[in-house]
């Protein structure tokens, strides 16, 4: 009998997407794996098998062993896409909207995201990194192990470099990976309200040959020291009265010639005509959809590039109108969910909750839903060799479930349903 570090038995239903190069689009989406009477057995971090409960407790003597009691196991969530870092809240905002004022008429009048960089910029990065923790400690409490997380409230060099240490000392003090992404090109700050162009120069000439290099010292899990680039994924919001198609071609362009991948916010309010720009530039995703129409989601159904659809958006502003989710996958193309996690139009940690709105709303399906926010959602982060599905090799990043029954995570909502999360095969989150 082979020892090892880990052995989760008596789970009641093991549920995950297949291990995969590449994201899984179209009808593949829905061909998740299910086992029954299954067990996980996990040695130095990693999945080392997936089988029948019988099988693997014959073959392996484990260290320490987890009785799933029957319940309901998939990979951690992954959550591609979020605002994570920033500092001070908008409820006054919110109570405008609710009065009937528009999201993209507060930021027109210097609200909005601006009243965050504002806030943000007065905050010291060990303020930022306090006010975060909790957010992320959310986040994994509702099954998410990985996500990505973006600047983009600091909106100068030294303030944007703030919100990456942020980011690169929270990677450090929480069990939850974090890719960073410089989104300088977020709004136009203050200072440059009448000349945009001007900004979008500073991105260029400035920050991105800057930050695109800045490296920081992480210590690894054997406690070795190595290097690592303190931005991994360039994004520009592309939206009217924001960033136009040209500004974001130039910022990136220039991004990626500093060896950046490319994201991008696309049609949140107006088709900007972003998608066939992200296309063209080989991006890893193009996130929001909302307003894309039928010839470029065509393009984009027939590309590599992922569409990350962000339900808690639309949902959080009020309105009733969702990313074309179904129609993308129906077209053969590849989708994965997030939260969108920020101050203005959805503060919301639960990838869980994702699941239910676009079931509901984007009638994907329960097992849709589930390789969107896993496998897929980490190929939209560049990580879906490693997370995002148990298999042998992949992280064992996994949630135990208060039900028997993947389906639950969207059919039933509101609640929390994560009963424990393992992190590399550590437990970091015990009885909700
Ligand atoms: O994706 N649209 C741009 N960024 C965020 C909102 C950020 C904010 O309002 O603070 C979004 O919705
Ligand atoms: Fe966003």
């Amino acid at each position: 009998m082979e020892p090892i570090d880990l052995l989760v038995t008596h789970i009641g239903q093991l549920a995950t997407p297949p291990a995969a190069a590449t994201a899984l689009r179209g009808a593949a989406m829905a061909r998740i794996e299910l086992r029954n009477d299954a067990a996980l057995a996990v040695h130095k971090g990693r999945v080392l098998a997936v089988g029948s409960h019988s099988d693997l407790e014959d073959a392996y003597r484990p260290t320490q062993v987890l009785d799933a009691g029957g319940a309901c196991v998939t990979p951690g969530l992954v959550d591609p896409h979020t605002h994570a870092v920033w500092a001070g809240e908008r409820r006054g905002e919110f109570e405008r909207r609710i009065a009937g004022a528009t999201y993209m008429e507060i930021l027109a009048a210097g609200g909005g995201i601006l009243a965050t960089v504002a806030a943000t910029r007065r905050a010291d990065r060990d303020h930022i990194v306090a006010e975060t923790l909790p957010r992320l400690q959310t986040m994994l409490a509702h099954g998410t192990t990985t996500a990505e997380v973006k600047t983009g409230y600091g909106l100068t060099l030294e303030d944007e470099r703030k919100l990456l240490d942020a980011i690169a000392v929270l990677d450090a003090q929480h069990p939850m990976d974090l890719v960073p992404t410089f989104l300088g090109a977020h709004a136009v700050p203050p200072e440059f309200r009448d000349r945009p162009d001007a900004y979008v120069d500073l991105i260029v000439e400035e920050m991105l040959p800057e930050l695109a290099y800045l490296v920081y010292t992480v210590t690894g899990e054997d406690g070795s020291a190595y290097r690592q680039r303190a931005v991994h994924f360039c994004d520009v919001f592309c939206e009217r009265g924001v960033f136009d198609l040209e500004q974001t071609r130039r910022i990136l362009t220039a991004a990626k010639s500093h060896g950046l991948d490319l994201k991008l916010h696309v049609d949140e309010f107006e088709p900007m005509g972003g998608v066939s720009l992200a296309i063209e530039l080989g991006a890893t995703s193009v996130d929001h959809l909302v307003r894309t129409g039928e010839e470029e989601l065509a393009r984009l159904a027939a590309s590599n590039t992922v569409g990350v659809v962000l339900p808690g958006t639309p949902f959080g502003l009020g309105h009733n109108h969702f990313a074309p989710a179904r129609r993308l996958i129906d077209l053969g193309g590849a989708v994965a969910l997030a939260t969108d996690l920020n101050p203005g139009t959805t503060w919301c940690e639960s990838m869980p909750l994702m699941m239910a709105l676009a079931t509901r709303y984007m009638r994907l399906t329960p097992a849709e839903a589930l390789t969107a926010a896993t496998l897929n959602a980490a190929h939209a982060i560049g990580l879906g060799r490693f997370v995002g599905a148990l298999a042998p090799g992949y992280q064992a990043d996994f949630v135990v479930w208060d039900t028997d029954d993947y389906r639950d995570l969207t059919y039933r909502y509101g609640v929390n349903l994560v009963k424990k999360v393992y992190k590399r095969g550590r437990e970091v989150v015990t009885g909700n």
